[in-house]
């Protein structure tokens, strides 16, 4: 398997970390616009490699002539958020690269599937198969998700293969914990949730990433290892069920919104259709909430490339 990292800042290099050190990728290309990153990165790599005897082919590089044919390639060229800024501030710079990411990629990757991780990350993907007219997924909520697992495995102190459940609607502060999916020991949460409040939970899931950057520069370990998992579920066709956002057609546009969903060789079926009806209700506003805020964001960005 051919697998394509565009950005090789802070997270594309822990992703691709990861992605080599579980052996998912016969053949890596690290691509990035600084001079050299992408060629010393890759000297890291092989040093790294060297001492578990890994022979993965990888080739760091500037030029996007040399990511060719590849079967899956993740996106995270991009501007990282700054503490205080929201992910959507991030729009117009990021948009710009992935509409020039999505005239070049295309004709020399067939049949790629696109993994879109820069933020803000729905709208990206969005924005990157309206140009590209490829299919793209979004890392999503599968971040949010393992975020929420964590602190109530911490918190309640239960190991975390003990905690199930998911988050849905945007990767950020619109973010809907379904809570109908989350249990603990089997048993719903508010059985077993001893004074932890469903508030105190979705207030971490959605804090912790800003207080992470504002001390330690960006996130890397958490998102990336999660990330690599969705590469993993792929390539391994494992089936695992995750809050990715694929696309949907609302109002004419395609936009992405995260929805537990079959991840394989295929991607999907999601799960919606089987929630009840208190959180599809909820996703349902945040498609609403979704678009509103892409299109506005969109009509701008058309007007000013
Ligand atoms: P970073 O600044 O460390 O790295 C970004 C890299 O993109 C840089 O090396 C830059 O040179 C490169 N780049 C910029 N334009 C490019 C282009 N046209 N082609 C190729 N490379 C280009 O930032 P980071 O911390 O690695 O974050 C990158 C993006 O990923 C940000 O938008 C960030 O918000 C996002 N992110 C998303 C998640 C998630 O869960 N989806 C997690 C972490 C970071
Ligand atoms: C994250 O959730 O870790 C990423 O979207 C980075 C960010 O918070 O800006």
């Amino acid at each position: 398997v051919k697998i394509a990292f565009i950005g090789v800042g802070k997270i594309g290099q822990t992703i691709a970390y990861s992605v080599i050190f579980d052996g998912l990728a016969s053949e890596v290309i690290l691509y990035d616009i600084i001079p050299e990153l992408p060629e010393k990165f890759e000297h890291e790599l092989r040093h790294a490699m060297a001492t578990r005897g890994l022979s993965t082919e990888v080739i760091g590089t500037n030029s996007l002539d040399d990511v060719a044919n590849a079967d899956i390639i993740l996106i995270m060229a991009g501007k990282p958020r700054k503490p205080g800024m929201s992910r959507r501030d991030l729009f117009v710079d990021n948009a710009k690269i992935q509409i020039d990411l999505a005239k070049q990629l295309p004709p020399k990757n067939p049949g790629a599937l696109y993994i879109m991780v820069a933020n803000p990350v729905d709208m990206m993907a969005s924005i990157f198969m309206r140009f590209s007219k490829q299919f793209t997924i979004s890392t999503g909520d599968t971040v949010e998700t393992m975020r929420m697992r964590s602190y109530i495995s911490k918190k309640l102190k239960v190991p975390v293969t003990k905690v199930t459940g998911y988050v849905a609607g945007e990767h950020g502060e619109d973010a809907v914990v379904l809570w109908s999916t989350v249990k603990v020991n089997g048993k719903p949460f508010e059985e077993i949730a001893k004074g932890l409040t469903k508030e105190e939970v979705e207030n971490y899931v959605k804090s912790i990433p800003g207080e992470i950057i504002r001390v330690m520069g960006g996130t890397t370990w958490g998102p990336a290892t999660i990330i690599k998992d969705i590469v993993r579920s792929v390539v391994l066709n494992e089936g695992r069920v995750m809050s990715i956002a694929t696309p949907r057609t609302y109002q004419g546009e395609i936009i992405h919104i995260s929805v537990p969903t079959v991840v394989g060789a295929e991607i999907g079926p999601s799960l919606e259709g089987v929630l009840p009806e208190s959180d599809r209700e909820r996703l349902n506003k945040s498609v609403e909430d979704f678009y509103k805020v892409y299109k506005e964001n969109l009509d701008h960005l058309l007007q000013v490339i």
